[in-house]
């Protein structure tokens, strides 16, 4: 089920992208892997808190990558219009900053600069083939309590290797790390389920 909003879990999103932009500043090309996007209001939610917190120059230099099993939400995410309904949760100086009127009644659309940044792939994440590696923060909510305990243990060995050193991974805040993969990752905050990637070396 592809049940999301804008602006859900804002806590995570916000502690996440604090702890990324940390992590990335002065870099020239930051990498960032939105799994399970649904049709577009994560990604999009995430993009305009990076805007913020990056400020113009740095933000040019991020990708942000969207990926959902349903390929036909890609043509959603790439047009990045909604109805007003689905807006109403924006607070007013996000809305006002990055949502422009459409020709479409009642519609309106993410502003170019905020969609240059999103990409769209359709991906499984149970083929346990990452979309590309060195990210800096991999986004993942909503989407494994839907997985066998099994095939979650080996999603999130997947997104640890996808990370770059030291990078950010947010999960929902109803769920827990499987035991065998704690090793991999330390919490960053305690009220939040973001985590950053521990290296092991042999
Ligand atoms: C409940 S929505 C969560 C959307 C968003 N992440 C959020 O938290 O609001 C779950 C999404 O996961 C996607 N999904 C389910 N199984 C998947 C899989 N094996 N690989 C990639 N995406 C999957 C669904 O298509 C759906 O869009």
């Amino acid at each position: 089920m592809a049940f999301s909003f804008f602006f859900r879990d804002l806590p995570t999103l916000d502690t996440a992208v604090q702890h990324m932009v940390a992590q990335t500043m002065g870099r020239s090309r930051i990498r960032v892997w939105v799994a399970g996007s649904a049709k577009g209001q994560e990604v999009y939610t995430l993009a305009m808190l990076l805007a913020e917190k990056m400020g113009y120059f740095s933000f040019q230099n991020l990708r942000i990558e969207a990926t959902d099993i349903e390929a036909e939400f890609g043509e959603i995410i790439r047009r990045g219009i909604y109805p007003k309904a689905e807006l109403e949760r924006i607070p007013q100086p996000y809305f006002d900053r990055y949502f422009q009127p459409t020709e479409q009644e009642g519609c309106f659309q993410v502003i170019e600069p905020i969609r240059r940044r999103v990409t769209f792939t359709h991906h499984d994440l149970l083929s346990l083939n990452p979309i590309g590696d060195g990210f800096s923060l991999i986004v993942c909510k909503n989407v494994l309590l839907h997985f066998q305990p099994a095939e979650r243990v080996e999603v999130f060995k997947m997104f640890h290797r996808s990370l770059a050193t030291d990078s950010i991974l947010a999960n929902e805040h109803t769920q827990k790390l499987p035991a065998e993969v704690v090793p991999l990752f330390q919490q960053v905050a305690s009220d939040a389920q973001v985590y950053r990637k521990v290296s092991l070396h042999a």
